[in-house]
């Protein structure tokens, strides 16, 4: 017998079709079979999810998540990493190779794809190396990774800073059709920056990266784009001369496209300065002449790339509304609590992202900078735009035939974060203790529900 789910009475958003409208979605077998109209004919035995009062959306899309499975299993396993991701609406998430051994061969590739079919929650599309080891020297065998599953190349975490390699890296990946995903960041200007270089980094006296770092790069590539016709993705971008560079690239026709992280769309360089203590509750920039805590810093700000400033997140936030970014990534990157209960200098980057990132992104919606529709569209089809086919046709959308992959999200419920209820290893957020607005309220993949916020909360854990 067919095993269908009905999804009954919500508001029904999917930007791929320009759909939104109070209806039902049912799925049936794991596929959808129809969005947006209601249901009077379910199928008998169908389970039924109320979503009365609640907006209902094409599951969201990670294009950036950091699972740490194989070699670091006490920072995130494939299976916490999926578990976070459903409990933040994510239904895709694709796997950075920074893994140790990193994912530059199929063995590697096929233990994280049944690490995750074993998990059964998220669906995992890794992202190949781009260069054997990640060292920056030759390039990883492309063709086996695509055969093996990669969606994309990259050495994510580091930079391809050989402009010769990169070049090749993009004509090859034409023989592929992947995007090549660069991590921009120009490590002569970097050097060991640990913040921006701008006046938080001096006043905690530490190095910073200037935005420069980034830029030169990102400008780089895509000349390079230009030259060989490979698709250039440029990940987590961070500064307003980026946003500029990609829109005109665009603007020239060339098969660029770019994410940003919901931190560096909202989060700035104060962020790392220790004046805000544990549970301040408010998601503003911290008070730059507040008297320093005991911390005096705040490492769980450390991200690469750095949050920048307020100009940069102003700039970020209209090229997100205008569509010259095309996705939102969580750029997840858990550690442990040792990896950060440190010195500045000696603490990792980055920031456990996938579990907080709606609330940060439906921030910017409540603010009145963009509205819901863009917002869900840039978790949804806009990254499955960037992943081309086959994804696009199954995933990011609801239209008939997709995967029954849905997110059923309260935009208007207020929530207090609170990083020890986490289902990722990685705690490492600086808004812990602060109150957003927007949660994911039910997760389904394949037409199966992995995610019930209320489940959730009735084990504590939500
Ligand atoms: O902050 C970051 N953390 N940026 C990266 O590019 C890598 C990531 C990680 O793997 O921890």
């Amino acid at each position: 017998m067919a095993d269908s789910t009905l999804i009954k009475g919500g508001r029904v958003v999917d930007p791929s079709q320009g759909l939104d409208t109070i209806g039902d979605v049912l799925i049936t077998d794991g596929l959808v079979v129809s969005a947006g109209t209601i249901v009077n004919d379910a199928p008998k035995d169908c389970t039924v999810l109320d979503a009365t009062g609640l907006v209902v959306t094409p599951g969201f899309i990670d294009l950036h998540v950091h699972l740490r499975e194989p070699g670091q299993e006490d920072k995130e396993t494939v299976a916490t990493g999926a578990l976070a991701a459903v409990r933040g609406g994510f239904t895709t998430i694709c796997a950075m190779p920074n893994t140790e051994p990193p994912m530059d061969n199929a063995a590697v590739i096929r233990q994280v794809l049944d690490a995750a079919s074993q998990a059964g929650l998220a669906h995992v599309l890794p992202i190949g190396c781009a260069t054997r080891g990640r060292m920056g020297v030759d390039l990883a065998d492309m063709a086996e990774l695509a055969a093996a599953g990669a969606v994309g190349f990259s050495d994510d975490g580091s930079p391809i800073a050989d402009s010769g390699l990169m070049r090749n890296a993009l004509s090859y990946s034409t023989t592929t059709g992947l995007p090549v995903i660069n991590h921009c960041e120009e490590p002569s200007l970097s050097k060991d920056g640990v913040l921006h270089e701008g006046w938080v980094a001096s006043r905690l006296g530490l190095p910073g990266q200037p935005a420069a770092a980034e830029e030169s790069m990102v400008a780089r590539d895509i000349e390079l784009a230009a030259l060989t016709g490979g698709r250039l993705h440029v990940a987590h971008i961070s500064t307003a001369g980026t946003l500029k560079l990609v829109r005109r690239a665009k603007e020239r026709g060339l098969p660029v496209t770019a994410e940003v992280t919901p931190h560096h769309l909202i989060l700035t360089e104060e962020w790392a300065l220790g004046t805000i203590e544990a549970g301040a509750g408010e998601l503003t920039a911290p008070d730059k002449y507040a008297p320093l805590t005991r911390s005096a810093y705040d490492t769980r700000a450390k991200v690469n790339p750095p949050l920048r400033t307020e100009d940069d997140t102003e700039a970020l936030v209209a090229g997100l509304k205008d569509g010259t970014i095309d996705a939102v990534a969580t750029d997840h990157a858990p550690h442990t609590s040792t990896d950060k209960d440190c010195t500045m200098q000696e603490a990792a980057f980055g920031i456990s992202g996938l579990e907080t990132a709606f609330g940060l992104v439906n921030g910017l919606v409540d603010r009145g900078d963009m509205d819901l529709t863009t917002a869900i569209e840039r978790l949804t089809s806009g990254p499955a735009r960037v992943l081309g086919e086959p994804y696009q046709s199954s995933i990011g959308t609801l239209k008939p035939g997709a995967s029954g992959d849905v997110t059923v999200l309260d935009p208007d419920a207020e929530w207090v974060v609170d990083s020890s209820t986490f289902a990722s290893k990685g705690r490492n957020t600086p808004v812990d203790g602060i109150t957003l607005k927007g949660q994911v309220v039910k997760t389904i993949v394949g037409g199966r529900l992995v995610h019930d916020l209320q489940e959730a909360a009735t084990k504590g854990s939500a």
